[in-house]
């Protein structure tokens, strides 16, 4: 399983700290969560921020937009080459055409899907997808509790990954742990997200380890 903590759940006064601290685990991307206040009730970090994130990561920066205008946010991103971007499905009109754009620039690209979004809605899209990113809370904030339907969803979606494209990650995001990270793992999960779990916990190299199975 690969991991991405995900520092909305760090403490930013101590943000220097926090990055070194989770680099030296075992994770394998850090998640950031870029939210702009309009798509979702809450307001994070911009370019400024993530660019000096960046460069204290030993780890690719997996990016989370929960914005308006994507296409904005990707020209605002695109030169700090994260490992990933990814975007709402529900707030893209042209998501084809953004996914080409993101790989343009040489960044792996996926779409995000809300716990109501049926996955059939990316049927024709998956083959241009490097990642897929079900939202098991509602996005715009850390701490919720776990959307077990995620776990039938990700099954259908593996099911068409494999028939379109396998090489596509499934990415699950919000209330992972320990307790439900093996039935992620047998629904098809290739990575998860975690917040809470990681930084509120006193060893996060404990924490990442319990989750990487
Ligand atoms: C929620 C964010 C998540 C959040 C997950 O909108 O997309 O990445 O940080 O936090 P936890 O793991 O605490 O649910
Ligand atoms: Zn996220």
């Amino acid at each position: 399983m690969l991991v991405a903590p995900s520092i909305l759940s760090c403490d930013f006064g101590r943000i220097n700290e926090e990055i070194s601290a989770i680099c030296k685990t075992d994770c394998d991307f850090i998640h950031v969560d870029v939210m702009d206040g309009h798509f979702v009730p809450n307001l994070t970090i911009g370019p400024v921020v993530v660019e000096s994130v960046n460069k204290i990561s030993s780890k690719p920066l997996d990016i989370h937009f929960m914005v308006q205008n994507n296409t904005f946010f990707v020209e605002l991103f695109k030169d700090i080459k994260p490992e990933f971007i990814t975007f709402h499905i529900e707030e893209e009109k042209h998501p084809h055409r953004l996914i080409q754009k993101i790989k343009d620039y040489g960044i792996k690209a996926g779409v995000v899907l809300n716990p109501h979004t049926n996955p059939s809605i990316i049927e024709y899209l998956i083959e241009y997808l490097d990642i897929v990113l079900l939202m098991s809370v509602n996005p715009g904030f850390g701490g919720q509790s776990f959307i077990s339907n995620v776990l039938e969803k990700s099954k259908v979606l593996k099911e068409m990954i494999e028939k379109r494209n396998p090489k596509c990650l499934i990415e699950i995001d919000g209330g992972v742990n320990d307790k439900n990270i093996h039935l992620l793992k047998e629904s098809g999960v290739d990575m998860v997200v975690a917040g809470n779990y990681i930084f509120k916990s006193s060893d996060y190299s404990q924490a990442v380890k319990s989750l990487k199975i």
